[in-house]
């Protein structure tokens, strides 16, 4: 009896042994940082440095070619390693000298670009490792345009070899005759063996074997917090992305952080190789009301490789929680339960000390894997919640050792928009810049667009309550958001037209308009009419009603894009009204034609105030005047809908003014994702214009509100200075006014910007507190964004130190206390009586003055 005591404690001191030993033999771990191609040492944006790639390349293997790529994407944001490529015709191989007992993270970078002749879009190969086919047939070119992104990262987890050798091989396609490889970053980094055996959902007796297995990263994220890049990990060079574009539903739960002076303990088996403290110090919880949680799972949605077996490691650390049976919940994966009683500090036994817990699952049938989380009931938990901090999923190798899935099949919407890109002047259009976000994916499908997914989750659910769920009263293009079943293409299919859509469309406050009508109104469309060519069509002066001026709104029928903005922009606009946003007044759907009607801005709009069109110059108050209506517009879309909306185009020509001078955000068109959920990545194009877009959402891929609050920064310093966002004929420097405004304050040569036109206009203390502001717009980050509430408020204050220089030293002291209370003030005396009457927008307010409220 004794002796086997002593056998189970002498089993347990070696298998602990040996997963210390492994976790911390981290002095011996090395990592290659191959930019191919390159002939020196160089350093990326994040500051690693990259080496050139000819060390690991057999000079037998004489050839490949290196090659620098003939275009820059805008959203490259470094050039290392990217601008850059090795290209082989046959078959070659890369070698490198490894530990034959250590596990290796591959990351495989490719820029699919056009590199002499080489058109990366007749490119197609596989990359085999040691008997693993990483890739298969494929293509980069397909890829980085299915998900939207201008470069794409492939990271796989190699078992160790057991041979001190490394053979990476590329082999061109041989099912086409002028296929090629190429490759423009290989990392290579041995870690520590972070699998172990993990349990089967759906058949808890079994578990797979992961350390036998290579795998892909398909997703890895830091739940309920920020973009982790590859130099903040725990030295293992992996990239956490946000949570929040895979969220699904309305309900998406709250984040929240850990204090900053809590410390992350992780226990004796575990260390920071399996995640960052960061990772850690943020979650996402279901929220503070019961009743609520009761109601919905908190889940997430990630698009994968069907007949793959996947392990999901999920990472939990409690910074709320004290004691065990507080906060106990379900975890689901796919609809099945994975985990009964999930309790974090039952696990851990302490706050702040991280745990993970890992599930293997098939995928069958859908591409979609579910992974959702809801309280439990059984255990009488004192809080009805639910907690994740991070997510992370993995490709598992097949019997035959295979990772390769097949091309993703870029979505119909986009391309078209491929196809059609002259029409459009708005960045949207320009074919390269398409693909503008770093998702920088490890993940395959992507993001970029949560809130606004949201947005049409809510929609969707709700017109499916309208239809009483009834698919088949569906048949004009207009009521979109098809179940997922339903294909894009449908959409346009049933060509007849349907009043009925229309009026279906926010509660009938969008009046349906027949083609004859509009036709009337604008003398068929008489080109002498045309107030405007946007991303989606032309813009008539309109008369309806006998003599009502309308603008109206008619879009390019053949391009599917423009179907879908107009879309979007009939659900949106209808439902919001407000006095700073262009009110939609009706539709036309006829014939194929999409036609809206608007309110007609008698003014036009505020750039042609501004410059270039020989318009008596505004004065400062009306700039500042037509800034705060503008910010109203912003803020309300951002705060007093029922969900946030992100306009992502916030720029002069979209802020309107009507006769009364009063402005009006326009252009809905881009506010928007693609026609149904599956395919959110059609919302992860970067669109937007130049000189305004955000340089955060470019590098993160993370759109929030603050990429408005960004743009409108710019739209501040247009204001002041008269100058356009972009203006190429200037010096180089002053090219971006963005870029020249903040030079211009980090000198304190602010004086520079501005427009002659109004220098002597403007109180001293106004004027800072104008450029302050929007200097703060401008901040790299979005977190150090002020939000467009405090925009709104600081632009107001500006105005009463212009208008009142004595009197606001009182406003003074009340912003420290509180900007939102002061807010709520300044919007009930300005606001409440003449516009809730008319805009019926009380509920907003209240929903303002109350960010949870929503
Ligand atoms: C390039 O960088 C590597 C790794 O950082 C270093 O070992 C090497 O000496 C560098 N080479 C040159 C030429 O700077
Ligand atoms: C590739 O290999 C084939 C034979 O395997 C050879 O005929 C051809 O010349 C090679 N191409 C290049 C570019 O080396
Ligand atoms: C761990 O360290 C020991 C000696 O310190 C070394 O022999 C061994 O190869 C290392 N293992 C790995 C996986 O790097
Ligand atoms: C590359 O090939 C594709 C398809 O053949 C073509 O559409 C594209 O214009 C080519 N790009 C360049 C830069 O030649
Ligand atoms: C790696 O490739 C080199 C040359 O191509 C070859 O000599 C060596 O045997 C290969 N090693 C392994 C483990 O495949
Ligand atoms: C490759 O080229 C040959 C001769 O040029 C042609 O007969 C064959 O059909 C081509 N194959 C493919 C897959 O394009
Ligand atoms: C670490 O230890 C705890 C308790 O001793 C155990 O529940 C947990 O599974 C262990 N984690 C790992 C990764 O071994
Ligand atoms: C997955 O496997 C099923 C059954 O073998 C097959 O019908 C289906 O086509 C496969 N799906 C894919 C995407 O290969
Ligand atoms: C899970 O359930 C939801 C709602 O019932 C359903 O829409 C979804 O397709 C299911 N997912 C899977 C992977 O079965
Ligand atoms: C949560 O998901 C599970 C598994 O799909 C499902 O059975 C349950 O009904 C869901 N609960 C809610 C409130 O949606
Ligand atoms: C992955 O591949 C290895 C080697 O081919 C094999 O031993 C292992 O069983 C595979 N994993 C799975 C889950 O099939
Ligand atoms: C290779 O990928 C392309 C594009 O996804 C696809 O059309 C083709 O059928 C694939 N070829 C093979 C042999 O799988």
């Amino acid at each position: 009896m004794k002796f086997y005591t002593f056998l189970v404690i002498i089993t347990t001191f070696c298998s602990l042994l040996s997963k210390v030993y492994s976790l911390t033999n981290v002095t011996n771990s090395y990592s290659f940082v191959l930019s191919c191609g390159a002939t020196s040492n160089a350093t990326d944006a994040d500051g690693r440095i990259w080496s050139p790639d000819s060390t690991y390349f057999p000079s037998s293997s004489g050839n490949s070619i290196t090659s620098k790529a003939k275009y820059q994407d805008p959203s490259l944001i470094s050039d290392i390693p990217y601008m850059t490529a090795r290209i082989f015709k046959n078959q070659t191989t890369y070698s490198f000298p490894v530990s034959p007992k250590s596990r290796h993270w591959i990351r495989l970078h490719f820029y699919p670009s056009s590199y002499d002749n080489f058109n990366c879009s007749s490119s197609f190969f596989s990359v085999n490792i040691a008997g693993f086919t990483l890739l298969n047939n494929f293509s980069a070119s397909i890829t980085a345009q299915a998900l939207t992104q201008a470069y794409i990262i492939r990271e796989f987890t190699l078992v160790p070899l057991q041979t001190s050798t490394l053979n990476i091989t590329f082999t061109p396609s041989s099912a086409y005759n002028d296929s090629f490889a190429f490759i423009n970053g290989i990392e290579i980094v041995s870690m520590p063996e972070i699998f172990e055996p993990a349990p089967m959902v759906g058949f808890s007796d079994q578990t797979t074997e992961t350390q036998a297995s290579s795998m892909q990263t398909m997703f890895r994220l830091n739940v309920g917090g920020q973009y982790i890049p590859a130099n903040n990990d725990s030295s293992l060079g992996r990239i956490w992305y946000d949570d929040a574009p895979y969220l699904f539903g309305a309900s998406f739960g709250i984040t929240s952080a850990a204090n900053n002076s809590m410390k992350i303990s992780y226990p004796s088996n575990l260390t920071n190789y399996i995640a960052p403290e960061d990772v850690y110090r943020t979650a996402r919880t279901m929220g503070p009301n019961a009743d609520v949680n009761r109601n919905y799972n908190l889940t997430w949605i990630f698009q994968v490789d069907t007949n793959f077996t996947y392990l999901v490691r999920l990472h939990f650390c409690d910074f709320q929680m004290k004691r065990m049976n507080q906060r106990v919940f379900k975890v689901f994966l796919n609809n099945q339960t994975a985990l009964e009683e999930a309790d974090v500090i039952g696990w851990s036994s302490a706050q702040n000390v991280p745990a993970y817990k890992d599930f293997v699952i098939y995928q069958t049938g859908d591409d979609d894997m579910w992974v959702a989380l809801h309280p439990t009931d059984e255990t009488k938990a004192q809080f009805y919640d639910a907690i994740l901090n991070g997510l992370e999923i993995f490709k598992i190798n097949d019997t035959k050792g295979n990772l390769a899935g097949p091309n993703p099949v870029p979505s119909p919407p986009l391309a078209a928009a491929d196809t059609d890109s002259q029409s459009k002047p708005a960045f949207a259009s320009n074919k390269t810049s398409k693909k503008g976000i770093i998702v920088g994916s490890v993940a395959g499908m992507t993001a970029g667009l949560s809130i606004v997914v949201v947005v049409l989750a809510c929609v969707k659910r709700r017109k499916n309550i309208n239809n009483g769920g009834n698919k088949s009263s569906r048949g004009g293009w207009l009521p979109i958001y098809s179940s997922r079943s339903t294909e894009t293409r449908t959409i346009i299919s049933g060509k007849s037209s349907g009043s009925s859509h229309i009026s279906n469309i926010g509660g009938g406050l969008c009046r349906y308009f027949t083609l004859a009508e509009i036709k009337q109104g604008t003398k068929n469309f008489d080109e002498s009419r045309v107030i405007g060519v946007g991303g989606f069509g032309k813009v008539y002066r309109g008369e309806i009603d006998g003599g009502t001026m309308v603008a109206i709104k008619r879009a390019n029928p053949s391009s599917e894009q423009g179907l879908h903005e107009f879309q979007t922009e009939i659900e949106l606009l209808s439902k919001l009204r407000h006095r700073h946003l262009v009110s939609l007044i009706g539709a036309c759907e006829e014939n194929d034609e999409m036609i809206l009607v608007y309110d007609y801005m008698a003014n036009g709009t505020l750039r042609e105030h501004l410059y270039k069109h020989n318009k008596p110059p505004l004065s400062w108050k009306q700039r500042l005047d037509i800034c705060i209506g503008a910010a109203r517009g912003l803020h309300y879309l951002h705060t007093g809908a029922r969900y946030t909306i992100i306009h992502r185009d916030v720029k002069t020509t979209n802020i309107l003014v009507d006769d009364k001078w009063v402005a009006k955000v326009s252009d809905f068109g881009l506010s928007k994702t693609g026609p149904n959920l599956q395919q959110t990545h059609v919302s992860t194009m970067v669109k937007g214009s130049f000189g305004y877009l955000d340089p955060e959402y470019f590098r993160r891929q993370q759109l929030t509100e603050k990429s408005d609050v960004y743009s409108f920064g710019v739209v501040l310093f247009e204001v002041l200075s008269g100058r356009p966002a972009l203006n190429a004929s200037l010096p180089k420097e002053q090219v971006s006014l963005a870029d020249w405004a903040l030079h211009c304050h980090r000198k304190n040569t602010t004086m520079e910007l501005m427009d002659p036109h109004i220098k002597g206009e403007i109180i001293e203390e106004c004027l800072k507190q104008f450029i302050d502001t929007a200097v703060s717009c401008l901040s790299d980050h979005g977190t150090d964004r002020p939000s467009m509430g405090s925009v709104l408020w600081n632009l107001e204050y500006c105005l009463q130190l212009q208008s009142d220089p004595d009197e606001p030293k009182m406003v003074a002291e009340q912003k420290a206390n509180d900007a939102y209370a002061m807010h709520k003030e300044l919007l009930t005396v300005a606001e409440e009586g003449k516009e809730s009457a008319e805009d019926s927008t009380d509920t907003v307010f209240s929903q303002i003055v109350n960010p949870q409220g929503r």
